[in-house]
C-alpha cells in the first residue's frame, strides 16, 4: 500500500526501449496506489547516475523530465504518497547521500529517523529533504566511509532502522545491482530473461514476467540480471546475524490476470482493503506519539471541542468524543458535518474544532472547518490524505496513515482514525492529569496491539462472516445495536451493511429499542449487538433477551468474557476481550465482513455501489 517502488537491472539484448521509459510504464501500473509525486534513478552505461523526480502525475511529470529517452542498464522508480514532509519536488523520491552517488526509493515509515538524523548532521551530512527516507542513503554513505562495500554498508544501515518499509537502492559504485529490504511493506522480487525486477507488487512487471518471489518481512538482499542474493535479518540479545536464505524453492509462477493482480488476488478492492488494516494500523499507531503531541497540548488547555465528520468519520467523532468527555474530562460533542451550521453560531474563541475526514474533500466538513474559523474557533484536520483541502484549511492538521481507499466504503481509515484520535483523547488526558502516565500507558499498549488483534480476526471471522451472509443475504431489515463506545461501532457496521449489500440496517442504542423500533421485531429478524466489554454486557443482557422473546435473531459481536450474553446469541462473533478504547478500534472487523461477503452473495459489486461516491465534493 502507499507508495509504490519499481527497481529493474539488465543486460544486453533485454529490449530495444530505454530504461527510463520501462521504469515510467512500470510506475503508471502502480498508479492505483495513489500518489502525489514521481522519480527515477538510473545508472547510465557512461557511469552516471541520472536522477528525474517531481511532485505531481506521471504522464506531465514523465514528459517534462524526459523519463522516455533516458537509457541505462540498472534503474529504480518512486510514486510518493506523502507521510513525512508535503508533497514537493524536494520530497520526491529517490534521494541520495551527499556524492549523489547512492539513491533510494521506499515506502513506509522509518520512526526512528529524527534521532538517525540528528546523529547524521552531528557527521557533517547534508539533508535536502524533510522525508524520513533521506536518512538512509547517509547511513549507507556513512557505513561506506569505514571501509565497507555497499552490501554490507546497506545491510548495517537496515540494522538500525526501526518501523516499517520496502527499500530499493542503487550505488553507482556498485553499478550493476539493486539492493532491498523488507519489512510490513510489500516487496517482490520479479525473475525475468537478462533482467530482474523488484516492485511493491507484482502488477508492475506482469508484462515482462510472471516468475516471481515474494519477499517475507526481514529480509534483504539484491538482484543482478542473473542473480538473486537473498539473508534474512536475525537479531539475539544485542547481536545480529544475516542468514542465508534459499529462495530457489520460493519461486512461483503467477496466474493472476493484470485486474486481478491491481487488487493483489483479492476479488475487490474493500476485501484487500479489510485485509490492509493490520499495516494501516501499525503505520498509524507507529507515528502516532509524534503526530498527535502538538495538537493534544492545543486540548490540553481548551474547555470546548466540536468533532465534525460524515458518513464513517462521523461514526469515528462519536467514539473521539466519547473518549474526551471520559478519559479527558473535556466536552467534546461529534456532529454530522452537514449539520454543523445549527450549531457554529454559538462558537467563540478558545473552542476547537475538529474536522475528520478520510478524503480531506468532503465539502460539508471543509465548509465546516471554514466557518468555525470565520467565527475564531481554533480549527484541526484529521485526515488520510496530506495536503488535502481540509488539511490545507485548518489550523494545524494530523494525519492516519492508511495509504489510498479505493473502495467506496471505508473500512482501513475508520479502524486506523479511530485508533488515532483515541491516541489523542487519551494523550490529551495524560496532559490534564485526568489520567496516570501509568493508566495511560496500559492504554496506548492496548492500541499497539490492536494490528495484530486485527490480523486475527481477519484470520478467525472471514469463513464465519462468509456463513452469516448467506442467511443476511436473504434479509431486507437488520438493527445494529450498542452502547456507549459500542453504539458507534454499532451504526459503522449498519452503514456498511446499508451502503454496500442494500439491507435496510438501523443502529440504535440499545436501550432506546424498546421505545419503538422493537415494533417492527418478527420472528428471525436480525438484531446485531456489538458489545466491547464485560461492563457493557451487564446493560446489555436484558436487551438481547427482549429482542429474542419476540423471534429475533441475535448476532453478537463480544468480548470471550461475555459468558451470559455469549449465550444467548444465535450467531457470535466471539473477540478477545480488550481495553475498550482496543475494543472500539478492532470491533468493527467482523461486521466489515459481513457486509462485504452479504453484498457479494447478493451479486453486487462492493467496490461501486450504487448511488455513491468515494468523496463528496457537493452540498
Ligand atoms: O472522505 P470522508 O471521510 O470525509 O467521507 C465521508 C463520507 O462520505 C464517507 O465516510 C462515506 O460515508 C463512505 N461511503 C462510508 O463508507
Amino acid at each position: 500500500m502507499v507508495c509504490g517502488i519499481i527497481g529493474i537491472t539488465t543486460e544486453e539484448g533485454f529490449t530495444q526501449e530505454p530504461l527510463g521509459k520501462l521504469i515510467k510504464d512500470a510506475l503508471k501500473r502502480l498508479e492505483y496506489r495513489g500518489y502525489d509525486s514521481v522519480g527515477l534513478a538510473v545508472i547510465t552505461e557512461e557511469g552516471l547516475l541520472k536522477i528525474r523526480k517531481s511532485k505531481g502525475m506521471i504522464d506531465a511529470v514523465s514528459q517534462r523530465l524526459g523519463f522516455d529517452s533516458i537509457s541505462g542498464f540498472n534503474g529504480i522508480g518512486h510514486t510518493r504518497w506523502a507521510t513525512h514532509g508535503k508533497p514537493s519536488d524536494e520530497n520526491a523520491h529517490p534521494h541520495t547521500d551527499c556524492l549523489g552517488r547512492v539513491a533510494v526509493v521506499h515506502n513506509g515509515i522509518i520512526e526512528n529517523y529524527k534521532k538517525l538524523k540528528e546523529f547524521l548532521i552531528g557527521e557533517g551530512h547534508r539533508f535536502a529533504s524533510d522525508t524520513d527516507t533521506e536518512v538512509i542513503p547517509h547511513l549507507v554513505e556513512s557505513f561506506k566511509k569505514r571501509g565497507l562495500s555497499t552490501y554490507e554498508a546497506f545491510k548495517k544501515t537496515i540494522e538500525l532502522l526501526e518501523g516499517a518499509y520496502a527499500l530499493a537502492m542503487i550505488d553507482l559504485e556498485d553499478p550493476g545491482k539493486i539492493f532491498f529490504a523488507k519489512k510490513m511493506s510489500p516487496l517482490i522480487i520479479g525473475l525475468g530473461n537478462k533482467g530482474n525486477f523488484v516492485a511493491s507488487d507484482v502488477v508492475a512487471f506482469l508484462n515482462h514476467t510472471r516468475r516471481v518471489i515474494v519477499l517475507v518481512d526481514g529480509e534483504a538482499g539484491y538482484i543482478t540480471p542473473r542473480e538473486v542474493v537473498v539473508e534474512r535479518m536475525v537479531r539475539e540479545g544485542g547481536s545480529v546475524r544475516w542468514l542465508p536464505v534459499d529462495v530457489e524453492r520460493r519461486v512461483r509462477v503467477v496466474e493472476w490476470s493484470p485486474e486481478m493482480a491491481l487488487k493483489e488476488g483479492y476479488d475487490f478492492f474493500m476485501l484487500k482493503e479489510i485485509h490492509e488494516q493490520p499495516y494501516a494500523l501499525a503505520s498509524t499507531l507507529s507515528a502516532a506519539n509524534e503526530s498527535v503531541s502538538d495538537v493534544a497540548r492545543v486540548l490540553a488547555k481548551s474547555e470546548r471541542v466540536l468533532l465534525l465528520g460524515a458518513g464513517t468519520s462521523y461514526h469515528a467523532t462519536l467514539i473521539t468524543a466519547l473518549l474526551f468527555r471520559k478519559y479527558a474530562n473535556l466536552w467534546a460533542e461529534a456532529l454530522i458535518s452537514s449539520e454543523s451550521r445549527w450549531w457554529l453560531n454559538a462558537l467563540s474563541q478558545g473552542d476547537v474544532v475538529i474536522g475528520v475526514s478520510q478524503s480531506g474533500e468532503t465539502i460539508d466538513t471543509l465548509r465546516g472547518i471554514r466557518e468555525a474559523k470565520e467565527r475564531g474557533a481554533l480549527t484541526i484536520a484529521v485526515t488520510n490524505v496530506v495536503e488535502s483541502a481540509i488539511a490545507r484549511e485548518a489550523d494545524m492538521a494530523i494525519y492516519i496513515r492508511a495509504g489510498p481507499e479505493i473502495g467506496v466504503a471505508a473500512t482501513k481509515t475508520f479502524t486506523s482514525q479511530v485508533a488515532l484520535l483515541s491516541y489523542l483523547a487519551i494523550k490529551t488526558g495524560e496532559l490534564r492529569s485526568v489520567l496516570k502516565p501509568s493508566v495511560a500507558a496500559n492504554i496506548y499498549n492496548a492500541l499497539r496491539e490492536t494490528p495484530e488483534i486485527v490480523a486475527r480476526t481477519l484470520k478467525e471471522s472471514e469463513r464465519l462472516a462468509s456463513l452469516l451472509a448467506d442467511k443476511m443475504s436473504f434479509k431486507n431489515n437488520a438493527y445494529y445495536l450498542g452502547r456507549g463506545l459500542g453504539l458507534p461501532v454499532a451504526m459503522e457496521g449498519a452503514l456498511k451493511m446499508k451502503e454496500i449489500a442494500y439491507v435496510h440496517a438501523e443502529a440504535y442504542p440499545a436501550g432506546e429499542s424498546k421505545h419503538g423500533p422493537i415494533a417492527l421485531v418478527e420472528e428471525g429478524f436480525p438484531v446485531v449487538f456489538v458489545i466491547l466489554s464485560k461492563e457493557e454486557e451487564e446493560l446489555i443482557k436484558s436487551n438481547i433477551e427482549e429482542m429474542k422473546a419476540r423471534g429475533a435473531y441475535a448476532i453478537l459481536v463480544s468480548p470471550n468474557n461475555a459468558e451470559e450474553a455469549l449465550s444467548l446469541a444465535d450467531f457470535s462473533f466471539v473477540m478477545p476481550a480488550l481495553h475498550e478504547v482496543a475494543s472500539a478500534t478492532s470491533y468493527v472487523v467482523p461486521l466489515q465482513l459481513l457486509a462485504y461477503y452479504t453484498a457479494v452473495k447478493k451479486g453486487l459489486d462492493p467496490d461501486k455501489p450504487r448511488n455513491l461516491a468515494k468523496t463528496v465534493t457537493v452540498f
